[in-house]
């Protein structure tokens, strides 16, 4: 695993072309990451990139918009693709990039066949963006087939979806590994994400609410769940700017709620709105 790209990487439009790329690595016995991403990529992607070249001796990152995983109402149009400046971001980081058009990964103009991602994808995210799992799901099974991966690595700021991955490879015995990497944080606290962008200045002021709520649940974790959670909520009472959708405590093990008298290992998910902007975040909290 010493491998180390230091030039711009390999951009691959097709399928075949990437299998291609993949066969020829694992016949020199290399080990392949795949991370996963729509672009717009931040710290907290290359992040992913750097410990993909930790696991494995090819990187590749998929940057794919998904139609399947928007709502009707959703930034589908307006979400940001800036693929000249994630190449750039990724050279010297990866070794190529699968970048295919929407007719490439959908043909026939969508999927017959889709992944279903169960009951805990219909709550929290998924009671928010009905679909959008399924949706995720099935993408990130097309990626894993196209690409065959050793490891795929996916943020933990997307808690809810790096569940959802974990349970589809174990119920559907896929063949790799899944690694969930640590959130990535602006020094004030305000979670990487591609869709900060969209933040106005106020805004982003605005955005510290969830990761403000999700430290002050944390210092009432001593008084158990409800505590904790009311710390969370008083946050979103305090700022009515910031229209919460969902704060939840669930058992990281199964994503079901904590009950109230839960001891021992919790995740704090939060999910609002800051203007036109739907921001999540979410925090281990331990009772
Ligand atoms: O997290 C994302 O960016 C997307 O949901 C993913 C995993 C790339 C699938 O489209």
């Amino acid at each position: 695993m010493t491998t180390t790209s230091t030039s711009t990487p390999t951009v691959l439009s097709t399928i075949a072309a990437t299998r291609e790329l993949v066969r020829a690595a694992r016949a020199e016995g290399r080990r392949v990451a795949l991370v996963p991403t729509m672009g717009a990529l931040h710290e907290g992607h290359l992040a992913l990139v750097a410990r993909g070249r930790e696991l494995a001796d090819l990187v590749v990152v998929s940057i794919f918009v998904n139609p399947l995983q928007f709502g009707p109402n959703e930034d589908f149009e307006r979400y940001p693709r800036t693929l000249d400046a994630d190449l750039a971001a990724l050279a010297g980081r990866a070794d190529a990039v699968f970048a295919p058009s929407v007719a490439e990964m959908y043909p026939a103009g969508a999927s017959q066949t889709t992944v279903h991602a169960g009951a805990v994808g219909e709550r929290y995210e998924g009671a928010a963006r009905p679909g959008h799992f399924d949706g995720m799901l099935t993408v990130v099974s097309k990626l894993f087939n196209i690409v065959q991966p050793d490891v795929a690595l996916f943020g933990q700021k997307d808690a809810q979806q790096a569940f959802l991955v974990k349970q589809m490879v174990a119920d559907l015995n896929l063949p790799l590994a899944i690694e969930a990497v640590p959130i990535v944080r602006e020094a004030d606290g305000l979670a990487l994400s591609s869709r900060n962008r969209y933040l106005s200045q106020g805004e982003r002021v605005l955005a510290l609410t969830l990761s403000a709520a999700l430290g002050d649940a944390e210092e009432e974790s001593v008084r158990g769940v409800p505590a904790a959670r009311a710390a969370g909520l008083a946050r979103f009472d305090q700022q009515p700017d910031v229209r919460l959708d969902y704060l939840v405590i669930v058992d990281p093990a199964t994503f079901l709620p904590l009950e109230d008298d839960a001891t021992g290992d919790g995740l704090m998910l939060v999910a609002a709105r800051v203007g036109a902007t739907r921001l999540i975040d979410n925090a281990p909290i331990h009772f």
